[in-house]
């Protein structure tokens, strides 16, 4: 890779010229016809940078052509709307002059928000390629990245908080169908590995990004924070010294209003009322919805499935309001026991302009049953949404529609 090229400024017009183009197969004949002097291989180095910064674009909504990018480097990155509630915790705890050492800083999107926020960064990498792609990223902050291990280094000790977001997939290791390398579960497996991480805690304050479904025990006492944004759960935010303490943060895609919810409570049940109402998953991961069953006078349909249920109309209309919104709500239309033959019978004369299935607390193949339902769309009608969960008398199916602040 020829990053010199990359950010000269022959190198940059490539790039942008690239962009114009959304057709590869067209791209190439027209930028080599285009720069005739400029060898194939740069040509290339300009194509793929340019479809990583429109793919991230895209993706996040905000300009990325300044970046170096790769494709690992995108698919690990931390959204800004989240990296930047992260770098306001951090000034929050430590003061807004603290030196952040971020152990594992890929392409910089965390550094980057860390030094927006004020705070000083030192960043390390252990990939030359991706350290030199995240040097450029990061030198309009005068941050200085190091190519080193992060499991190797002398942490200076004027360090106040440490950062690390580990590599949970293997660039090296098998990919998705969608060439994305694939997700590594075990956390003694991530780079750097669970252990060293707890290891760094015993010496420094620690913050670390790691997998949402991270198994509660193996966090233990440490304080974990599972974050969302537009009704995606992203990760969970953990930090020591902590006390255990267990929360949802849903942070709005649009506005970057965030709002936190204690977690780890235990939720009422209530007997189905008109509204289904399908919380945000990290106040589900989170154990965090009694403030929502009480925003809106319900409780969970059963104890063992984390879905909400009121008659209150005015409570959901109000929650829906809200920003960021915690929780889908649905009007509940009709409700029988589940069996595919009585789920074809009973949708089979209803008009929808397509099927929406969700299901908690059973194993079922959705896209089966959605092929069972949807026999003719109308366009022009509203969606149909199919709930079904496991209930103590057996399988329950819901037939619902989508309701929003405005119908
Ligand atoms: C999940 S990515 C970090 C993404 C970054 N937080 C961002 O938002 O752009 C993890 C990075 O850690 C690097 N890494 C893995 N093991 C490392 C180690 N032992 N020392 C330093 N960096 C390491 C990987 O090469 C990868 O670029």
């Amino acid at each position: 890779m020829s990053i010199s090229w990359l950010i000269s400024p022959t190198g940059r017009e490539v790039i942008n010229s690239a962009r114009e183009y959304l057709e590869p197969l067209r791209a190439v004949p027209a930028l080599r016809k285009k720069y005739p002097e400029i060898a194939s291989e740069l040509i290339s180095q300009a194509m793929s940078q340019a479809g990583l910064q429109l793919r991230l674009e895209e993706r996040w909504g905000v300009p990325t052509n300044q970046f170096l990018l790769t494709q690992d480097g995108i698919s690990q990155a931390t959204r800004p709307v989240i990296a930047k509630y992260r770098a306001q915790e951090i000034v929050k705890q430590f003061g807004k002059d603290a030196h952040v050492l971020d152990l594992t800083c890929g392409l910089g999107f965390d550094s980057r928000e860390f030094a927006l926020a004020g705070l000083k960064v030192t960043a390390l990498e252990i990939d030359p390629a991706v350290a030199e792609y995240a040097q450029h990223n990061l030198a309009e902050f005068g941050i200085v990245v190091s190519c080193a291990d992060a499991t190797k280094f002398q942490i200076p000790a004027d360090i106040d908080v440490v950062f690390v977001d580990p590599a949970r997939r293997d660039p090296q290791g098998s990919k998705t169908a969608l060439g994305q390398a694939k997700r590594i579960f075990n956390p003694q497996l991530w780079s750097p590995s669970w252990d060293s991480i707890i290891d760094i805690s015993s010496r420094f304050p620690v913050m670390a990004k790691v997998a949402p479904g991270m198994d509660k025990s193996e966090i233990g006492n440490w304080d974990a924070k599972w974050l969302s944004s537009a009704g995606d759960l992203l990760e969970c935010f953990i930090s020591f010294p902590g006390t255990g303490v267990r929360s949802a943060v849903l942070i709005s895609a649009e506005s970057g209003n965030c709002i936190e919810v204690p977690g780890e409570s235990q939720t009422r049940t209530q007997n189905l009322g008109r509204f289904l109402v399908i919380p945000d998953p990290a106040l589900i991961r989170a154990s965090a919805l009694t403030p929502l069953a009480d925003s809106i006078n319900g409780g969970l349909v059963n104890e063992h499935i984390a879905w909400l249920t009121t008659d209150d109309e005015t409570g959901v209309r109000n929650m829906l309001k809200q920003d960021p919104v915690q929780a889908n709500a649905l009007l509940i239309e009709s409700v029988f026991k589940f069996s595919d033959k009585e789920l074809i019978t009973q949708t089979k004369n209803i008009p929808t302009a397509g099927v929406t299935i969700m299901t908690r607390g059973m194993q079922l193949d959705v896209e089966a049953i959605r092929k069972s339902v949807v026999k003719v769309t109308a366009p022009g009608n509203q969606e149909l949404i199919v709930a079904i969960y496991r209930d103590d008398a057996g399988p329950q199916a819901l037939l619902c529609r989508r309701i929003s602040s405005l119908n």
